[in-house]
């Protein structure tokens, strides 16, 4: 992962949650402005993920061919692969859990959604978010010890046979499915991860999960027991190096996560 980009709610919001990142320590500064956004404010999670806030984009500028007839569309529906319709979230290997999601929730209005905690209270994953997603933004134990890693980013796809879909298209073309299609248990929605040819991992997920409009949503807490449950819903095994396979890619012998 290069940068983890965030679009703040207005102007104030920026200046407000900058501050109270340069005062926590974990800001590093401001940026002029990049391709397709202005200025922004650059800081680390404390795992070291590099990151920042923005507010001015620029907004697409579609040429009058690829305009939809249907108004709301950014552009008309691509005639080839499948039409993922959003980027929607991203999850990060983290040596701490606990204290990356805290600079989250504390830091920047990140609610938690579920995590699952180990037998000693430690907490192996969390799924937090600032919208009515289950998450936005995902934290997982490397189980390698590594910091500051990326575990996969994720878009959203809109019909269930879109997951099909892909999967024939990655069959066919070489591309690494590493587990799905499936649904998870937590989130409820249904996935496949791939390994792009770079070596990312990136999971397409749609369809099944569900939003939280609850105010007083109360955090969903899975076990070390359940943890395959909650990643494959019938709690199949996991691929071994789930845990451990992240970017940059760290060389080491893979250990075993599999289900009971
Ligand atoms: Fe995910």
């Amino acid at each position: 992962m290069g940068t983890c980009t965030f679009r703040a709610s207005s102007e104030q919001a920026l200046q407000r949650r900058a501050t109270v990142l340069k005062d926590s320590g974990l800001g590093v500064g401001w940026r002029g402005g990049d391709l397709g956004k202005g200025n922004s404010y650059r800081f680390k999670s404390p795992d070291g993920h590099d990151m920042e806030l923005v507010w001015d984009v620029e907004y697409a500028q579609v040429a009058p061919e690829d305009k939809s007839p249907l108004l709301n569309r950014p552009s008309k529906r691509p005639a080839q692969g499948i039409p993922v319709r959003r980027l929607d979230h991203v999850n990060l290997l983290c040596s701490n859990v606990t204290k990356n999601k805290d600079a989250f929730l504390d830091l920047l209005g990140f609610r938690l959604s579920e995590h699952i905690v180990a037998g000693d209270g430690s907490e192996i994953a969390a799924w937090t978010r600032v919208t009515s997603l289950a998450h936005d933004v995902a934290f997982m134990l490397d189980a390698t010890g590594s910091r500051g890693r990326l575990h996969h980013v994720c878009y959203w796809y809109g019909y269930p046979q879109h997951l099909m879909d892909v999967a024939d298209l990655f069959a066919e073309n070489n591309i690494t499915v590493e587990a799905g299609p499936g649904k998870h248990g937590i989130s409820q929605a249904n996935f496949l991860y791939c390994i792009e040819p770079g070596g990312n991992r990136v999971e397409l997920f749609g369809d099944a999960g569900y939003l939280i409009f609850d105010p007083a949503w109360k955090p969903i807490t899975w076990t070390e027991a359940e943890l395959a449950r909650g990643i494959i819903w019938i709690g199949s095994s996991l691929p071994a190096e789930f845990f451990r396979y992240g970017t940059p890619i760290v060389h080491e012998s893979v250990g075993s996560v599999a289900a009971e």
